[in-house]
């Protein structure tokens, strides 16, 4: 019996396994608004084999958007375009559908290059425009310097964050989560490398902590119960004076008071030149770890776990609670239904691509010899390939 393959469950959500596709900015909106593209990648992905899909980093007004291609939730047909995506989305597979909320903070107004692994400030004459943060401290040399944040604006922050969640889930999601890492605005608060306020909001680990519970819980507030709500949280800024992993569990206990129902553990890009261990398979994954042991929340890995018996291990460990993977499924879209063939469990296919599924497709064993060892092999489903509507002479 797989561990990945087990259901799962965050809040009062329940999923049919413990696979997440973890959020991809796609840089392909047009205002904040979803384009067909984002139907083409989303319903891909809902064809994984997991059992959650979480939606790309959306903005929660136009200046906490990272580029003009991100997505945004914060008007009407914002929202009318999601909720059309939703319907879609939801007639291919039976996995659950989140969405992840951001406001990009020092870090907004980039460049719309997605070929490019690192943001650069958008030039004013592409439409620049000035970011807010918690204090005026630029992310690099040449990136703009941000306006600081006065409490109208913190609170205005807060109350667009709710606002959007709101309209998650009018549209239809099953799971929000709060971005609150990658040196965006949460996280621009809650390290001490970016935030040097002395009132109420910076200085203190409980005030750098204060933007992001008043976010988690205004979002809790307008949420139904129904709908479980997470937060992507900073496990370490790599730096002596930066935020640390007791902080990193500060706030999970924090926001688990608050009603918070899962935690996800990555890491870094508060500040560019700051020097991180190398990126080895499952980096991440003891934070999670941690997270497991000191909060009641579920635990979310994510950052380099590619294998199947890699994620089934984490699992079944109980290392962590799911597993996210983003890069692997944009290498393999079709990345769950070949762990479930690797370790032997069923799992449920899109019917109209029965005839590639492991036991009624000789040729799979070929192209992934890795994912039918001799002990799980063909013993998905009773074997139909050898009269099931197989046109004559074809293999
Ligand atoms: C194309 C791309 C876009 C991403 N966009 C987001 C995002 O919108 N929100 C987020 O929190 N992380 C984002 N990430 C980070 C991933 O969610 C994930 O944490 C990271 O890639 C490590 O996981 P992996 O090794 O499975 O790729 C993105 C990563 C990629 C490759």
């Amino acid at each position: 019996m797989s561990a990945l393959f087990s259901p799962g469950r965050i809040g009062s959500l329940e999923l049919e396994n413990r696979i997440v596709v973890s959020p991809m900015c796609q840089y392909s909106a047009v205002d904040g608004v979803a384009q067909p593209w984002h139907l083409i990648h989303v319903g891909g992905l809902m064809m994984s084999g997991a059992g959650l899909v979480i939606v790309e980093a959306t903005a929660v007004e136009d200046i906490g958007r990272g580029t003009h291609g991100c997505l945004g939730l914060y008007r009407d047909d914002q929202e009318t375009a999601l909720a059309k995506l939703l319907d879609e989305a939801r007639k291919l597979s039976g996995a659950r559908i989140g969405i992840q909320l951001t406001h990009c903070g020092r870090k907004a107004s980039t460049r719309t290059i997605p070929e490019r692994w690192k943001g650069e400030p958008l030039p004013v004459e592409e439409g620049a425009w000035t970011p807010v943060a918690p204090s005026p401290l630029a992310f690099d040399g040449h990136w703009p310097v941000p306006e600081e944040l006065d409490e109208t604006g913190i609170e205005r922050i807060i109350g667009a964050f709710a606002a959007s969640a709101r309209r998650a889930a009018q549209a239809g999601f099953d799971l929000v989560e709060i971005h609150g890492a990658h040196g965006y605005l949460i996280h621009n608060f809650l390290s001490p490398l970016s935030n040097r306020r002395s009132d109420r909001w910076g200085g203190t680990r409980e005030n750098r902590m204060r933007f992001a519970i008043g976010i988690a819980r205004a979002v809790r507030s307008v949420l139904p119960p129904a709908i479980a709500l997470g937060f992507r949280i900073n496990s370490t800024d790599w730096h002596p004076d930066g935020s640390s992993l007791e902080d990193a569990v500060a706030l999970a206990q924090a926001l688990e008071d608050v009603g918070v129902d899962y935690a996800v553990m990555s890491a870094g890009n508060i500040a560019p030149g700051i020097s991180i261990p190398p990126a080895a398979p499952g980096h991440q994954v003891s934070f999670a770890t941690e997270i497991k042991k000191r909060t009641g929340l579920s635990a979310m890995a994510v950052g380099m776990i590619a294998q199947p018996r890699q994620a089934e291990a984490i699992v079944a460990n109980g290392e962590a609670d799911f597993v996210a993977l983003a890069r692997p499924m944009l290498d393999n879209p079709r990345w769950g239904l070949h762990a479930a063939a690797a370790l032997g469990a069923d799992i449920r296919y899109p019917p109209q691509y029965i005839r590639a599924r492991p036991n009624n497709w000789l040729g799979f064993g070929f192209v992934h010899p890795e994912a039918r060892p001799p002990e799980t092999s063909l013993q998905l489903d009773r074997p139909r390939s050898v009269s099931w509507d197989r046109p004559a002479g074809r293999t």
